[in-house]
């Protein structure tokens, strides 16, 4: 028979194991899931730096707008470059605009002349023709990418990893 002391010890004892009981399975699963979550790499997907746009022939002559990977891809003949469309400020979406004439500028100790510029909505930066910005926030110029012809099924491909020169053409 219990006395009530002990029927009082008994349910602190019965008390203080369940709260030992929780804190080993806390403890448990804690471990459990810090040893699967090494099971998962850590890595981060970033789409790739380098794909395929399309076709040449499927570039209408000037500035063609590739939305889905913000640049532009540019025609002149049999002449192919392509420039970032993201805004050097903080990575706005600029937009071509044409001038109504073509005119003259000296960019970097030469002149160029321009028939179009690109234009940032967000903040006011605007870019010469080859890239570089001549008015608003935008630190630096926007980059040109490497152009490749893909050898198995002749599309064009661009390097977004790889900064070229503003005169850099592909000549298909
Ligand atoms: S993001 Fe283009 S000017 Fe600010």
């Amino acid at each position: 028979m219990q006395t009530g002391s002990e029927g009082a010890a008994n349910g602190r004892r019965s008390f203080l194991g369940k709260i030992t009981l929780g804190a080993f399975a806390a403890a448990f699963l804690g471990q459990g899931w810090t040893y699967l979550r090494a099971l998962v790499p850590n890595i981060k997907y970033e789409p790739p730096k380098k794909f395929k746009v399309g076709s040449p022939v499927e570039f209408a002559e000037g500035i063609n707008f590739i939305e889905s990977k913000g640049l532009f891809i540019i025609r002149e003949g049999s002449q192919y470059s392509s420039i970032s469309a993201k805004c050097t400020h903080l990575g706005c979406t600029v937009k071509y605009a044409p001038l109504q004439h073509a005119q003259t500028v000296k960019v970097g100790g030469r002149e160029i002349t321009e028939k179009y510029e690109f234009h940032c909505p967000c903040h006011g930066s605007k870019f010469r023709q080859n890239g570089m910005p001549y008015s608003g926030p935008a630190p630096s110029s926007l980059p040109w990418h490497k152009l490749e012809i893909a050898p198995e099924d002749g599309q064009l491909v661009v390097d977004i990893s790889t900064s070229v020169d503003s005169d850099f053409r592909i000549t298909i």
